[in-house]
């Protein structure tokens, strides 16, 4: 059935209606033809995200439909207060109390970020595994002990780099999240950048350079190549790279990856 992995002493009742089932905190938008066949009660007020909306609207399953509108005031409260945060325990406390996101439903742990607090480099994967979602941190499985061993190798250790991903919790089974999911993180993620000051963020995978570059390009076609975004009032240099987990399995590709993180050196001694 696509289980892997116990996340909880009792089992979930998926098919709830009420508004305490998991996920019901979690804004689904609507595209126009699922609004127009929606009986007008069940569809709540709608959320302003702040930032791009998501390409493509999933179809909304009946027993996910109408989040209650306390649930959708919390979430978009959550959303301007991740842009209050002083420091990253503040933006930490604020991401353990947002329900909106509906992958904390069935993750275990949050897992928020590992490495310096402030640092030249931030590295952004995908989301969270099952080793992560155990012990809370991002990249301690396979992958992320390979990325330790290229980041040695480039002369880097967690008090250079501060790693993080683009969702906050581990989607069941280790799928891709959905853009609704990487939405609902983006505020905290962009507080986040701007509180660890990175001079270089480095994009491991497709997900996550889809998602903050906002392109459908292929990682294939957009690795290597250096970007500027704005995050707050400061200016970060952007590259995108190969996801580790991709080079487990694809061993030829690792030299594609050591020629970004040469130049992300390069990029870092000006
Ligand atoms: N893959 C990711 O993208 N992030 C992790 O934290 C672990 C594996």
């Amino acid at each position: 059935m696509g289980a892997d992995a116990a996340v909880g002493d009792e089992a979930i009742d998926w098919l709830r209606e009420d508004q305490g089932a998991p996920g019901s905190g979690f804004p689904w938008p609507q595209s126009e033809t699922t609004r127009a066949a929606l009986p007008s009660q069940s569809l709540a007020p709608p959320v302003r995200v702040p930032l791009a909306a998501p390409r493509t609207a999933p179809a909304t399953p009946a027993s996910r439909r109408g989040p209650s509108e306390a649930a959708v005031g919390a979430g978009a409260e959550a959303r301007s207060a991740a842009r209050t945060a002083r420091d990253l325990d503040e933006l930490r406390r604020l991401i353990e109390g947002f329900d909106g996101c509906p992958l904390k439903a069935t993750a275990k742990n949050l897992c928020f970020y590992r490495g310096a607090a402030q640092a030249p480099i931030m590295i952004i994967g995908e989301a969270p595994g099952r080793e992560e979602d155990i012990e809370g941190r991002p990249f301690v499985g396979r992958a992320g002990q390979l990325l330790d061993r290229m980041l040695a190798a480039a002369g880097w250790s967690e008090e250079n780099v501060h790693i993080t991903n683009v969702v906050y919790w581990r989607p069941p089974g280790n799928r891709t999240p959905t853009p609704q999911e990487t939405e609902a993180c983006r505020p905290f993620l962009e507080r986040q950048i701007e509180l660890v000051a990175p001079r270089v963020l480095l994009l491991l995978g497709g997900s996550a350079a889809k998602q903050i570059l906002r392109t459908d390009e292929g990682i294939l076609k957009i690795r290597g190549k250096w970007r500027t975004l704005e995050f707050g009032s400061s200016k970060v240099a952007v590259l995108a790279s190969l996801h580790p987990a991709y080079l487990l399995r694809t061993p030829i590709a690792k030299r594609q990856a050591w020629l970004d993180l040469l130049s992300v050196r390069a990029e870092l001694s000006g």
